[in-house]
């Protein structure tokens, strides 16, 4: 039976970025999932825009985001040194644009709502936008330009997270957990679908919306995480035609959402759909019809570039859509999920805080408002 200090649940960004930075205190880490490297970062656009991305009522998210986006370079940078690899991080800024009358109301609200909080973001003409950008159609009308919301490239960076949980002896066992192993009053570790048990001094929940469906997890422990579907297009920008586009660019248009993200490898990703329909990922003709039709609408030129790729992956939403991070009702079992649109951005801020946690046994402060035991209601006596 193999024990380790610390077991995490789930191999994406997430849990590996976890792994990581626990087996750099020293610790002696486990990885369990079929695929390490795999989930939802493989689709992702992984823009990390913290300030274009802001909803309402969502300031301490906004926070963490934040704390999270100044850790990136810093983070990607560690990483490349450590493994030789490229994350894909490139600071090019954002620029948020809007199509129509109504979708300008709703950016210039977002602006307002920047300058309330302090952020940085920039107001700009249509000409302006079209300066900065000139594949945007003319009848942009305006919109915003936000310096420091940047991207990465969630496939480089799964690849080099797993590389460098190797170098710090991360073990993996590449299977499924079946089901957590508890003592009656604390987690203990996991049996795996091969019939294996590990053992560890701490197991840490990182499987994204499949984490409070794992057997064994006592009822009330973790809220459901729902699926949230997204549908993104790969497209990719010939020679000819470089720079195409400079910057992630977002868009309002006739009030729907859309993002393209320009890689330095010539790929562009467009996203994406928001679907709540459980665990399907199935990539739809309606989906890509609706992408393509957006952006078309945004960025003319697109009907030039070959499509090369379509696919889905599902976004784990919490019921308030932060995430799940620490220590959770059940002794020895931490969670680190339910990162929703931002778990991109939020991998190198959730790894640090997961990492201090597991090492020290506290939790540091930033994490206060996303302990998964906010989630709780008393059970009448
Ligand atoms: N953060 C981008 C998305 O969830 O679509």
């Amino acid at each position: 039976m193999a024990h380790s200090d610390v077991l995490v649940i789930g191999g994406g960004i997430i849990g590996l970025g976890v792994a990581w930075r626990t087996a750099q205190r020293g610790l002696r880490v486990a990885v369990v999932d079929p695929s390490p490297g795999g989930g939802a970062a493989r689709v992702a656009a992984g823009m990390l825009a913290p300030v274009t991305e802001l909803q309402y009522g969502e300031e301490p998210l906004l926070r963490l985001g934040m704390a999270s986006n100044e850790r990136y370079g810093a983070f990607a940078a560690e990483l490349t040194e450590l493994t030789g690899l490229d994350t894909g991080y490139r600071r090019t800024g954002t620029l948020a644009v809007a199509l129509d009358s109504d979708d300008r109301e709703e950016l210039r609200e977002l602006h307002a709502f920047h300058g309330r909080l302090g952020l940085a973001s920039e107001w700009l003409t249509g000409r302006e936008c079209r300066r900065l950008e000139p594949m945007l159609a003319p009848g942009v009308r305006g919109g915003l330009h936000v310096a420091e919301d940047h991207q990465v490239d969630g496939r480089r960076l799964a690849t080099a997270l797993v590389a460098a949980c190797k170098l710090l002896g991360v073990a993996f066992h590449r299977t499924q957990a079946a089901a957590l192993l508890t003592d009656g009053e604390r987690a203990t570790g996991v049996r795996l679908l091969t019939g294996e048990h590990l053992t560890a001094g701490r197991t840490v929940l990182a499987a994204g919306s499949r984490s409070h469906l794992l057997p064994g997890l006592p009822d009330g422990v973790l809220p459901a995480i729902r699926p949230v579907k997204g549908q993104v297009l790969r497209l990719r920008i010939p020679e000819l035609y470089a720079p195409f586009l400079s910057r992630n660019v977002r868009a309002v248009v006739r009030g729907r959402h859309l993002y393209l993200v320009p890689r330095a490898d010539g790929e562009l990703v467009i996203g994406a759909t928001t679907e709540e329909m459980g665990h399907d990922t199935t990539v739809t003709a309606g989906g890509v019809y609706e992408l393509l039709r957006d952006a078309h609408e945004l960025v003319p030129g697109i009907t030039e570039l070959p499509l090369v790729e379509t696919n889905a992956g599902l976004r784990p939403g919490s019921p308030d859509n932060a995430p799940l991070l620490g220590p959770t009702s059940l002794d020895g079992l931490a969670a680190a999920t339910g990162h929703y649109r931002n778990g991109v951005l939020l991998t190198p801020v959730t790894a640090d805080l997961l990492a201090d946690y597991l090492a020290t046994g506290e939790l540091p402060t930033l994490a206060a408002d996303f302990t998964p035991d906010r989630f709780r209601t008393e059970v009448p006596a």
